[in-house]
């Protein structure tokens, strides 16, 4: 959680200040006033990039040297994030340099639901698994560890197969891999049940139109069915020294959703997608705070598009009930605001008027 927020030379917002709420805080402004930009310094400072450009310098106002983006979190800790043009990008937490950039994502669990927010259906299967490990990462204490663990295995064994060595060296791999695999596999298989029934809960409130609807999770564990990890990565040897990579592993798992026994890609209006991918974070965050009692930011861009007033409403309401500090933005605000909401008005880079 924020309780402060100061902003130097991001985009076009040259200083701003502004002491957010625990709760819901709505940032409306014109076109390019700045909303978007606010959400993405929040964005760097939890995961050290932004969500719109790969190159941080296209963040540094223009004519300028670096920008700056300061704030207070959890219980007043402070922390600063500096990126210069010449001397790249520098963060301190509590007065002291980050290691790591997990350390700062593990004290701000955040997620984003970007304005055109219809990956899970558009987007392949990392994306999907991106979204699920999220919530291992924060409730699961030996996640990281398995996962970087299985990546570096994999990775040794790809460069065995590349290097044509021969069938016994790769195998070398195996136990390593499919021990950390079937670890990750198993938090998985248990998340997703966690998340199906925060989801079934959630949506219906969100979306009342389906209200009677049946909700169901289909997950594929990157392997072949009904036979452990080792003896799969056994079998597909010859494979996988013609493709040249592993191709089996936790790393090609994938899941998805069916809606009425249907792909909800085929059913939902944009809408509907939009309110989804709403009700999926609104569950891993009930999940992250039930099994480790810390409060998950959420950003979210653009209310009003492609939701009507009273599915904003129903938006707004679900969110004050939940363990979430989220930030909102919108060009004009039509949902009833009620005297809790942190509300920034954004003119031209610069906070015009606040209530908070
Ligand atoms: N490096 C930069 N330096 C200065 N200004 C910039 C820079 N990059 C972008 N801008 C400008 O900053 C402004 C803020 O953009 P932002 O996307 O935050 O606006 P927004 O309020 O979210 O608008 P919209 O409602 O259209 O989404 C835009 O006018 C943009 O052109
Ligand atoms: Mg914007």
């Amino acid at each position: 959680m924020l309780s402060q927020l100061t902003l130097s030379n991001l985009r076009n917002i040259t200083e701003l200040s502004i002491r957010p709420t625990a709760g819901i805080n709505l940032i409306v402004g014109d076109n390019g006033s700045g909303k978007t930009s606010i959400l993405e310094a929040i964005h760097l400072l939890s995961l050290g990039r932004s969500f719109r450009t790969r190159s941080l310098k296209n963040i540094v106002q223009f004519g300028q040297q670096q920008l700056q983006v300061i704030a207070k979190v959890k219980d007043n800790i402070p922390v600063g994030l500096q990126f210069n043009l010449t001397a790249g990008l520098q963060i301190r937490l509590n007065n002291a340099p980050l290691k790591k950039l997990s350390e700062l994502a593990m004290q701000l669990p955040l997620q984003l639901i970007p304005a055109n927010c219809h990956q899970f259906f558009e987007q392949g299967p990392r994306y999907r698994r991106q979204l699920l490990d999220w919530g291992l990462f924060h409730v699961e204490p030996s996640f990281n560890f398995q996962w970087q663990s299985y990546r570096k295995v994999l990775q040794q064994r790809n460069s065995a197969i590349r290097q044509r060595k021969n069938a016994e060296e790769i195998q070398l791999w195996d136990t390593h891999l499919a021990r950390h695999g079937e670890t990750i596999n198993a938090y998985r298989q248990k998340q997703l049940v966690l998340l199906l029934d925060q989801f079934e809960q959630v949506f219906p409130r969100l979306c009342p139109e389906f209200r009677e609807g049946t909700f169901a999770i289909k997950y594929r564990t990157g392997w072949s069915k009904d036979i452990a990890l080792d003896e799969s990565l056994r079998v597909s040897i010859e494979r996988d020294r013609q493709l040249g990579y592993t191709r089996s592993g936790c790393h090609a798992a994938d899941w998805s959703f069916k809606v009425n026994d249907a792909d909800p890609s085929e059913i939902f209006s944009r809408g509907q997608q939009k309110l989804f991918s709403l009700a999926l974070s609104m569950a891993q965050a009930r999940i992250t705070e039930s099994i480790n009692h810390q409060k998950s930011i959420l950003l979210l861009d653009d209310i009003s598009s492609e939701l009507d007033h009273s599915h904003q409403n129903n938006v707004l309401t679900e969110l004050a009930t939940l363990p979430v500090q989220s930030f909102i933005t919108a060009t004009a605000i039509d949902a009833k605001i009620s005297d809790e909401i942190g509300l920034f008005h954004v003119k031209q880079g610069m906070i015009s008027d606040s209530k908070s």
